[in-house]
């Protein structure tokens, strides 16, 4: 696997899920990482962990959605570690109010915003000077299918993510040629432990979930962590720009194809 020696990085919403994978990934590939999230303890927890295996991490506590806080974590990393190479922008709030168009509560349309959307803009914009002046850096974005699709609830959480999508591509163009490079994660279902737990997804959730698999298991946040660590590093440097969907396949078949499996059952032996 690609070495992260010497890197320094930031991830956001890393005190759980995917985040806590991603930034314990980047510190057993070498890198000093800062553990960033709203729920302070449970970054100092995974912060703690990390170090207590020998790697270097720090944590901070910092609302994503506030442009004072976001400043203050990258200048707390500068201070810390002397620079920033990469900033994984993965911090999610979501809102069991967040429905249809028409019955979706605004202030969780806010909140989506703020958080999902406007959070990584203001990540982007803290670090991006740092970054230009050394003319390198990695930004990697977590956006979901759900920016990609229609569904039939969630609107707001699936409009931050398109949103993130158009971010990922416009940072890239607008400073790929000065060293720095933009990509976004689009996971499908990761089975987080917030995610496996019974209330979050029932059995019939998951059967429906597993006709649109095309790969024969759910993700895990470990599959997530895996990919962002091969986005970061040097081996990467020729992916700008893109969404990248670790889904286990599932946006790359036509939208019948559950519904053929279920009728016909697996057909691929005729
Ligand atoms: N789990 C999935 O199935 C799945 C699928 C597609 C996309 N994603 C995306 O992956 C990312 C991580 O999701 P997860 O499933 O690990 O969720 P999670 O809830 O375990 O992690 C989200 C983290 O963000 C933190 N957070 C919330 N608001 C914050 C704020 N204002 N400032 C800083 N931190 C804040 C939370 O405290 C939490 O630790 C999210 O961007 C999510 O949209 C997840």
């Amino acid at each position: 696997m690609p070495s992260l020696n010497g890197r320094v990085a930031i991830v956001t919403g890393s005190a759980s899920g995917i985040g806590q994978a991603v930034v314990r990934t980047l510190a057993d590939r070498g890198a000093s990482v800062v553990v960033a999230d709203i729920n302070g303890p449970g970054a100092e927890r995974v912060a703690a962990g990390i170090v207590a295996d020998g790697g270097a991490a720090r944590a901070w506590t910092v609302d994503v959605a506030q442009p004072d806080q976001i400043r203050a974590m990258v200048d707390g990393a500068l201070s810390d570690f002397g620079r920033v190479d990469i900033l994984h922008n993965n911090a999610m709030a979501g809102s069991p109010l967040d429905l249809d168009v028409v019955n979706l509560d605004l202030g969780a349309w806010d909140l989506a915003m703020s958080v999902n959307l406007r959070g990584y803009l203001l990540g982007c914009r803290a670090v991006l000077p740092h970054m230009l002046e050394r003319g390198s850096g990695v930004i990697v974005n977590t956006s979901s299918n759900s920016g990609l699709s229609g569904d039939l609830t969630r609107t707001a959480y699936g409009v931050s993510k398109a949103g993130v999508n158009a971010l990922t591509m416009y940072v890239a163009t607008q400073y790929g040629r000065r060293g720095i490079r933009c990509n976004a994660v689009s996971p499908g279902l990761v089975m987080t432990p917030a995610m496996e737990a019974a209330e979050a997804l029932s059995a019939q959730d998951r059967e429906i979930y597993q006709l649109s698999h095309l790969t024969p298991r759910f993700a895990y946040p470990a599959d997530i962590a895996g990919y962002v660590a091969f986005l970061v590093s040097d081996e990467a440097e020729m992916i700008n720009g893109q969404i990248l969907c670790i889904d286990g396949g599932m946006l790359a078949h036509t939208p019948s194809y559950a519904q053929f499996l279920v009728a016909y059952g697996d057909r691929g032996d005729a």
